[in-house]
């Protein structure tokens, strides 16, 4: 298997080029951001419990946020491998991924971490609540609390895959053809290896 870790602050575009890789790879997109969106939009219990965290920028608890990823990926039991997006945002996310792997006899092959500044993100994301409808992309103060939790809570997992030699870092500045390019000349040399 080849599972993917497509990390990066939000806005750093790991929807974007995470929707072309998994048709050049073949392999499952999990956005536990989308799915999360999915039960809102459905009204479900794991939506309103979702809901009052992401409106207000934090992180939902970890156990609701590894049950549902456990769910998602036992669903797909024939995968060649999965692109997670959004996913681990913790270090607790990061250890449960592994295991929940390791019981499959598999393991996360890499991490790739979009590099764009603070800046750049903020203006990404105030565009993309222009047209995303979502009200944590529409306000600049929740915007700027997203990036405080990813600094403090989920920028810990990058070091915790460096460890193991798995974290890798793209360039994520430029069009997203581009960017693609570099990610795919990435995912080739490390699959070759
Ligand atoms: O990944 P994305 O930016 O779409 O996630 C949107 C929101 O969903 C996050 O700001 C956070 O509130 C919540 N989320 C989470 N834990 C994850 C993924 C998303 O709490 N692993
Ligand atoms: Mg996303």
């Amino acid at each position: 298997m080849i599972n993917l870790i497509l990390f990066g602050p939000p806005g750093s575009g790991k929807g974007t080029q995470a929707a072309k890789l998994v048709e050049r790879y073949g392999l499952v997109h999990i956005s536990t951001g989308d799915l999360f969106r999915y039960e809102m939009s459905h009204n479900t219990p794991l939506g309103q419990e979702a809901k009052r965290y992401i409106e207000a920028g934090e992180l939902v608890p970890d156990e609701v946020t590894i049950g549902m990823l456990r769910n998602k990926v036992e669903a797909h039991p024939d995968a060649k491998g999965f692109i997670f997006d959004g996913f681990p945002r913790t270090v607790a996310q990061a250890e449960a991924l592994d295991k929940l792997l390791a019981e499959k006899g598999a393991e996360v092959s890499a991490l790739i971490a979009l590099d764009v500044d603070d800046e750049e993100i903020v203006k990404r994301i105030l565009k993309r609540g222009q047209t995303s409808g979502r009200p944590d992309d529409n306000d600049e103060s929740i915007i700027r609390k997203r990036i405080e939790v990813y600094k403090k809570e989920t920028a810990p997992v990058f070091a915790y895959y460096a460890e193991k030699d798995k974290a890798h870092k793209v360039h994520g500045i430029g069009s997203i053809e581009e960017i693609f390019e570099r990610l795919c000349a990435l995912i080739d040399q490390l699959v070759e290896a």
